[in-house]
């Protein structure tokens, strides 16, 4: 497959690192512009033959395959800004947004796409090692489809292949292990505050189990990588939990009996406990979902 030459609109996280990755798997990444910032030439110092365009629409007279790397919400408004010709690839990767927000780029007879790493990017350097080993996120037609494909391919990334109208689903699925495992942090360093451990000191304390937890999930799978309380079927354990929090936290308890009550499925699923103990979790735990119910012993 010839390599079309790629340029970008957009010099942050996600654009940097994509050009970066690309350009080291073989595609010609030749044009960049951003809001006039110095983003645009730090990408076009890590990519040889990158040429920064003072506006967007150089890198659009200049390249075939442009990505649209602004954060979601200017997205639209430069593809719609923007002169585009027939037979251009107009890729935007964003998480959430379909690739109708291409819709004017469409009408002047490019092919639109996306391509949305399943990957959190706090920082540029961290972007451009975390990429590879990632998966890409595709909605595209043919010929497009196959040229994204193969760019995740070049930068030793996976692709899977979106419907139309699959997109918001995914993003809400991307959200839940990415940002709530984050909101989870958070919660759980919250409650070492009630036996005075620092939130440094708690996440130093609480990342071994994350890291371990990573690894079974990794190496064993669902649902078998499952420990804890609720896989063991140690009622009485849960119970403690439900008392302490109602005492000390009681507004994280329907969070707590909500996790749990996804939980107890996983660990019948195991084959840990039997339906009789699900069923007595399930009970406890949907009586703590309505606070005040529980009576402390
Ligand atoms: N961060 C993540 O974890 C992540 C993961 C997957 C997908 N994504 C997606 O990737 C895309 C980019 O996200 P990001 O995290 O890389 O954002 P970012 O780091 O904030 O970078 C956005 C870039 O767009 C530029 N920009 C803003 N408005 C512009 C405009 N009107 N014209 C041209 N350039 C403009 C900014 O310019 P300046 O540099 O001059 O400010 C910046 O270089 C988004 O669609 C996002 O949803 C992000």
């Amino acid at each position: 497959m010839k390599k079309q030459k790629v340029g970008f609109i957009g010099a942050g996280k996600v654009g940097t690192a994509l050009a970066a990755r690309l350009s080291k798997g073989g595609y010609p990444v030749i044009a960049v512009a951003s809001t006039g910032s110095p983003s645009a030439q730090k990408l076009a110092d890590l990519v040889p033959g990158c040429q920064v365009f003072g506006s967007a629409q150089g890198v659009v007279g200049n390249a075939e395959h442009i990505f649209i790397t602004t954060p979601d919400d200017f997205i639209s408004k430069v593809a719609s800004e923007l002169t585009w010709h027939p037979g251009q690839n107009v890729v935007h990767c964003s998480g959430a947004a379909s690739i109708d927000i291409l819709e004017p780029a469409e009408r002047s007879g490019a092919r639109v796409g996306s391509f949305h790493p399943c990957q959190a990017f706090a920082s540029v350097d961290q972007a451009i090692e975390n990429l590879p080993g990632s998966t890409f996120a595709i909605e595209a037609q043919t010929p497009l489809l196959d040229i994204l494909k193969d760019m995740a391919s070049s930068i030793e990334c996976d692709w899977i292949v979106l419907k139309p109208g699959n997109k918001a689903l995914y993003h809400a699925a991307a959200v839940f292990v990415s940002n709530y495992s984050v909101a989870l942090l958070k919660v759980a360093t919250d409650l070492f505050q009630n036996f005075d451990v620092p939130t440094a000191q708690a996440t130093k304390v609480l990342m071994p189990l994350i890291q371990g937890n990573l690894n079974n999930m990794r190496n064993i799978g669902l649902p078998n990588c499952l420990t804890g309380p609720i896989a063991r079927g140690d009622v009485s354990t849960i119970q403690k939990h439900i008392y302490a929090l109602q005492e000390k936290e009681p507004a994280l308890l329907k969070l707590y009996a909500e996790l749990g009550l996804k939980t107890v499925p996983i660990a019948l699923a195991k084959g840990t406990i039997d339906e009789t103990v699900s069923e007595t979790l399930e009970n406890l735990l949907k009586t703590a979902t309505d606070v005040g119910k529980i009576k402390a012993v």
